[in-house]
């Protein structure tokens, strides 16, 4: 049978290939420090999991759950968003409703599938997380990349985001705490973009958010709709329970947006894989989220002491043209192109080609580090890598890694 373009056209992930080649080595007997993982390598909380042993019990924990999600549950995500983000609907003229998806993933699928039309421009801002490409691929849309760079902390200007505005633009995806970087934009820098957008009504936002509330630095993260409150018409906020309940293999996320928006993306979910797991929607209907700031605190300690242990030795190693703080989400992203590592590849000073995969796969011989190439990510010539592993593993990788630079 033949594969349609449209597939042909979506990569294959470098996240996938590189895990598959670390498992191998390790399968040979190697000692692998596996830095890739995008998830928490913790148990959610008891509370949680008691309440999904006790729906255990119901019959309709077993059943189709309504199409956009159990009412109680949609409601309940719109008020904790409400209360997190310090926002009002209502008070804003914005008729909003909310869709639990199989994921987070699977919300911005939903919203892009909803609103893209073949030819349509998405802005992204690099370094994005790379799964927005294939679907806005899989869409018949261009994604538009803004670049930034380590001397920006991975921040794209907003003159840079005015400049590839175009009359074909009909969304753009802000990704804070961003997936690779591990920043999330200034308060200041919100404020700007929000500005920047009300020059361009007819441009819908979505603003992905699964990483809210890991951050380890203060100040927390903003949003540009919280100065802005009137861009929340045409804002949509995707979340999850993935990253901040450590729950990535339940499949559950939701998208809360204007309610047309809403409405079209549970038609398309509703043809394409009806509503999202009825077990984990009524655990959660029962579950308290205050608790999830308790729980996090640990986790956001030991986040924090490593992006330490990465900054103080790139530090060690005079990398001084490699380092920045990281602030949330759990990576960092490591900039080989002012490091003498990167010499070795490159043919003449000029040359620009990306060379990270290369060096992954390098280090990942020799060293036994996995880490992420950043070509996905829209950041060539960086890696990602994942701050989740136990301390005493960590230090003694990036040890390894930062001799392995500076060489
Ligand atoms: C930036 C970003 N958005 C969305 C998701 C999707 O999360 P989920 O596992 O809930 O589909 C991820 C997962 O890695 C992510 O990094």
């Amino acid at each position: 049978m033949q594969i349609t373009d449209r597939v042909n056209s979506i990569s294959e992930s470098v996240t996938l290939k590189l895990n598959s080649k670390a498992v191998a080595l390790s399968e040979q007997g190697r000692h692998i420090f596996n830095l890739t993982a995008g998830q928490l390598p913790y148990r959610p909380l008891s509370d949680f999991s008691d309440l999904i042993s006790s729906e255990l019990d119901f019959l309709k924990s077993y059943q189709y759950s309504p199409v956009p999600g159990f009412p109680a549950l949609r409601e309940k995500f719109i008020k904790n968003v409400e209360k997190t983000r310090d926002i009002n609907f209502e008070a804003n003229g914005v008729d909003v409703d909310c869709v639990v998806t199989n994921g987070g993933k699977h919300a911005i699928a939903n919203v892009l599938g909803t609103l893209i039309n073949p030819g349509d421009e998405v802005v992204l801002l690099a370094p994005y997380w790379v799964s927005y490409p294939a679907i806005i691929k899989f869409c018949h849309g261009t994604p538009v990349p803004v670049q930034s760079n380590i001397f920006d902390v991975y921040t794209p200007s907003i003159d840079d985001i005015r400049a590839a505005i175009t009359p074909k633009t009909k969304v753009i995806i802000v990704n804070s705490p961003n997936n690779p970087s591990g920043v999330h934009y200034s308060d200041e820098w919100m404020n700007e973009f929000g500005e920047l957008m009300k020059e361009f009504p007819e441009i819908g936002i979505i603003s992905d958010e699964i990483y809210y509330q890991l951050y380890y630095f203060d100040p927390k993260p903003t949003f540009f709709y919280q100065r802005h409150p009137e861009l929340l018409k045409r804002t949509v906020i995707v979340d999850g329970i993935s990253k901040t309940l450590a729950s990535t293999g339940l499949r559950i996320g939701y998208m809360i947006g204007p309610k047309n928006v809403c409405q079209a993306a549970s038609k398309l979910q509703g043809q394409t894989t009806s509503g999202a797991n009825s077990l984990i929607q009524r655990a959660l209907i029962n579950f308290d989220f205050d608790k999830t700031d308790d729980y996090l605190e640990p986790i956001k300690i030991h986040l924090r002491e490593n992006s330490r242990v990465i900054v103080e030795t790139l530090k060690e190693y005079k990398l001084s043209t490699a380092w920045y703080q990281c602030t949330s989400a759990f990576y960092f992203l490591l900039d080989f192109t002012h490091t003498p590592c990167i010499e070795r590849y490159r043919k003449d000073k000029d040359d620009q080609t990306d060379y990270a995969a290369e060096i992954c796969e390098e280090i990942l011989d020799e060293l036994g580090i996995a880490i992420v190439p950043g070509g996905d990510f829209g950041a060539p010539n960086t890696a990602r890598i994942s701050l989740v592993s136990p301390k005493e593993q960590f230090t003694e990788a990036i040890g390894k890694l930062c001799e392995f630079l500076a060489r």
